[in-house]
């Protein structure tokens, strides 16, 4: 069974479609994939680990599909955070100029994050902006990352720092992609699963609580339920708030306390997810000592986090001291003060500044 659903953006509305097999069904993949796009132009854009695994079959389906000629061409980029950069980008803009891809073209982001986010912003910068479609295959990309047009790519400052809000004509997850995906990368995914139910979907955080040893097994509803409904809540903050002026915030819930040990660390070792597990359980240990949240949810969400094979503690050579100076860094920082989101109950964050800074101490001291 396919499900779409549509984040609504006025004329930049868009579909997501969800659902088991759709790389093996080759009519209804080129259907989907090439519903709304300007012209024939396509440029897939994928990564040399993800190439082997499905590239095939997209070029398949839209080579052979009954509705139209359809030029299609592959730049294949490598693997990993490292290259997420201007310079991994160039063979993609030479690729698409060579062949003389015109302002009706659309690519193709075919991978996880680092894929959807670099192709997203070449498709933003390429002759000013051409349509792209989000083909998520990691857990993190199909729940968080391919849907509400954040794109970019780093820079040796900054992670994310050179960007552009640029949606997507749509998001077509293929849920059976994820049985290639590595154990840690699955369970990196689940703490922005996780993330909704804090936010703003207390049944959805009580329905993982129930449901998260068959996540981690792999039960193919039960990851289909927990993708369609996070891509539900994505969807609905980012129709709310496509910028970023208020709620959409919300979605770095824990993301201050992570950041602070992605980049403690270099960005080796611990993934994203890792770091905001841990971000979450401190924003929530953080929310009990200021009186907002009861001690009982801080222990439910901390043992949900742990069920998921996330880590709960900051790691041991990042003192205190370095995580203040590393969150005091962060882009919700507004005015010289820290903003954090917190929780009033579970299901119920806010963005704030108004916490007591000894609270945040205590919270950093004890890890
Ligand atoms: P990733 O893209 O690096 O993918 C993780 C690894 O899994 C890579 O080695 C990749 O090649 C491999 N892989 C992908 N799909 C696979 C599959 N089906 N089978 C086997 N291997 C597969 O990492 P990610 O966690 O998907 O994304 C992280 C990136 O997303 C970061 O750069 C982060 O900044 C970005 N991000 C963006 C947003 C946003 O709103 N735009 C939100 C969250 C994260
Ligand atoms: N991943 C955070 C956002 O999309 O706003």
């Amino acid at each position: 069974m396919q499900l779409t659903m549509t984040v609504n953006l006025g004329e930049r509305s868009y579909p997501i479609h969800i659902g088991r097999g759709l790389f093996d069904k080759p009519e209804l993949l080129a259907d989907l994939l090439t519903k709304g796009i300007p012209g024939s132009d396509i440029m897939i854009v994928t990564n040399e680990t993800i190439a082997p695994l499905y590239l095939e079959k997209i070029q398949a389906a839209l080579q052979n599909h009954r509705r139209a000629d359809y030029r299609i061409e592959t730049v294949v980029l490598p693997d990993g955070e490292k290259y997420k950069n201007l310079e991994t980008l160039n063979p993609l803009f030479d690729a698409l100029l060579n062949r003389r891809y015109a302002r009706d073209c659309t690519l193709v982001a075919l991978g996880g994050g680092v894929i959807g986010d670099m192709t997203g912003f070449a498709a933003a910068c390429y002759q000013r902006g051409v349509a792209f479609v989000q083909v998520p295959t990691t857990l993190l990309a199909q729940v968080d990352s391919s849907v509400g047009g954040k794109t970019g790519v780093n820079h040796p400052l900054g992670k994310n720092m050179i960007g552009a809000f640029h949606q997507p004509i749509s998001v077509l997850v293929d849920t059976d992609t994820l049985a290639t995906l590595d154990d840690r990368q699955l369970c990196a995914g689940l703490a922005e699963v996780i993330k909704y139910g804090l936010i703003r979907d207390l049944d959805f955080f009580t329905w993982l609580d129930d449901h998260i040893e068959d996540l981690l097994a792999r039960e193919p509803d039960a990851l289909r339920y927990a993708i369609h409904r996070s891509c539900e809540n994505k969807a609905s903050v980012v129709s709310a708030d496509e910028r970023e002026a208020g709620m959409r915030a919300l979605l770095n819930f824990g993301h201050t306390f992570g950041h602070a040990i992605e980049a403690g660390l270099g960005y080796k070792i611990w993934l994203h997810g890792e770091a905001v597990a841990v971000g979450m359980v401190l924003a929530a240990r953080l929310s009990v000592r200021l009186g907002w949240l009861e001690a009982a949810d801080a222990l439910r969400i901390e043992d949900v986090i742990r069920r998921a094979h996330l880590p709960v503690r900051a790691p041991q050579d990042l003192t205190p001291d370095r995580m203040r100076e590393l969150m005091s860094v962060d882009k919700k920082v507004l005015g010289g003060r820290m903003r954090l989101v917190l929780l009033r109950g579970i299901g119920d964050a806010v963005v704030t500044d108004a916490f007591d800074p000894d609270a945040l101490d205590a919270v950093l001291e004890t890890g």
